[in-house]
């Protein structure tokens, strides 16, 4: 084995967030693809289940740290330990909804942890030297929200659109992302950052729109859509993100920012109809389940479309969506039908107690 296969087969990476939706998807997409041993550093907020990592119990490449990005005395011990080659930054509040009730968690992690981690990283890498310090990246995962609200007729958002971001938890990103252009630019440390837009598939809590959808369709519950619902979101397949980040990670230009679509532009009346459709398919029931769908007062500050020009990470990387909608989809559906369990297990408590607080005062429009 080479000197450089071996550092990168010894060397794990540092991904935080990982028993989050996407993290998850990563961590799981990382054993199957890569040598590297990977560390996953998680706070187990409500959006945080370990039960996504089950299956590496005994995968001796895998360690799972339980703590919380904003720790940084923790953070300092983490890098020490482990020396890792590169950190993949997931760890976030990520719900919009949430971040309208309730801002605070959002600044606390998405900005004040994205410092602390910014500045561990820093830190190590000032420790580093020769091989080992030139192979050091910091690649954190951003949002395509932080560019605002796009009109029918206008371009797609691409790396050089302005920031316009307009919900707090689009806020607590855009600030994130400009720390870490500032930390690259100032402190000269490795940084990348994606954009990506809205992700879908295996593992996404069901406060989102698409498992939501398939989780109170099933339960026989209305099916909220927000305001007229023509609203449009880019849905990009949850694997061919994570395929995206790899090669981002191996081989992005230091400094630069790569937007990440899935090229399909969807509205969500029309998604919410195409699951129903699928169940309909999939899960018979009595009535189509179309029927569940209510009208239900708008998000404030609700952004009308978002769609993602990739041509950046397609021309300098090679990468494409390998997914298209209604494949992505079906697939979706069908792992939440196979997975009723896993649904019922993370609508606990808490769970319940959001869906009341975030529901229970919309008005319903006839
Ligand atoms: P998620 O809410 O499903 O998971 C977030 C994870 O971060 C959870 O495991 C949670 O426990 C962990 N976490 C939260 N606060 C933490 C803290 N202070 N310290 C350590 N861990 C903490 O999120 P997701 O949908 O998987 O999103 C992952 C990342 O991708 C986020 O940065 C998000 O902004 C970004 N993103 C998501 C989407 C999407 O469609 N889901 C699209 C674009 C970008
Ligand atoms: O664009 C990327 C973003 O996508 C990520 O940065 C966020 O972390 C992620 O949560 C997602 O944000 P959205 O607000 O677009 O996703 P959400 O699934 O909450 O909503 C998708 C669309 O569906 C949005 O227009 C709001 C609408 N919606 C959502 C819910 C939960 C409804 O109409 N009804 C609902 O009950």
């Amino acid at each position: 084995m080479s000197s450089s296969a071996e550092f990168v087969a010894s060397s794990p990476i540092l991904v935080t967030g990982g028993c989050g939706f996407i993290g998850a998807n990563f961590v799981l997409d990382w054993m199957r693809h890569e040598t590297s041993p990977l560390v996953n550093l998680d706070a187990l907020t409500y959006a945080g289940n370990p039960e996504n990592l089950a299956a590496l119990a005994d995968e001796p490449r895998y360690t799972f740290v339980h703590g919380d990005i904003t720790d940084s005395e923790l953070l300092r011990e983490l890098f020490a330990r482990h020396r890792p080659r590169a950190v993949v930054h997931f760890a976030a509040e990520s719900h919009v909804d949430r971040s309208i009730h309730g801002p605070d968690a959002f600044l606390r992690t998405n900005i004040d942890g994205t410092f602390r981690l910014l500045q561990a990283a820093r830190e190590h890498y000032a420790s580093l030297e020769g091989e080992v310090r030139a192979a050091f990246r910091f690649l954190h995962v951003s949002t395509d929200e932080v560019y605002g609200t796009l009109e029918p007729e206008d371009a797609a958002f691409s790396e050089t659109t302005p920031y316009a971001p307009n919900s707090p938890y689009a806020a607590s990103k855009a600030s994130s992302d400009l720390l870490v252009r500032a930390w690259h630019h100032t402190y000269a440390l490795p940084t990348l950052i994606t954009n990506c837009s809205n992700n879908y598939g295996q593992y996404q809590f069901p406060e989102k729109l698409i498992p939501l959808t398939i989780a109170n369709a099933l339960a026989g519950k209305p099916l909220p859509v927000y305001g007229d619902g023509q609203q449009v979101r880019d849905w990009l397949f949850v694997e061919d993100h994570c395929t995206a980040i790899r090669r981002v990670l191996s081989s992005g230009r230091l400094g630069e920012t790569y937007n990440i679509g899935g090229n399909n532009q969807r509205a969500n009346l029309d998604v919410v109809k195409t699951i129903c459709s699928l169940l309909d398919e999939l899960r018979p029931g009595a009535k189509p389940y179309a029927e569940q769908i209510r009208f239900v007062e708008d998000r404030p500050g609700h952004d009308r479309r978002y769609a993602i020009d990739a041509t950046k990470i397609e021309r300098e990387l090679g990468w494409q969506p390998a997914h298209t909608f209604p494949t992505g989809l079906r697939a979706t559906v069908e792992w939440y039908l196979a997975n009723a369990a896993w649904i019922e297990n993370v609508m606990s408590g808490e769970y319940l107690h959001w869906i009341e607080r975030n529901y229970a005062g919309r008005e319903v429009k006839a």
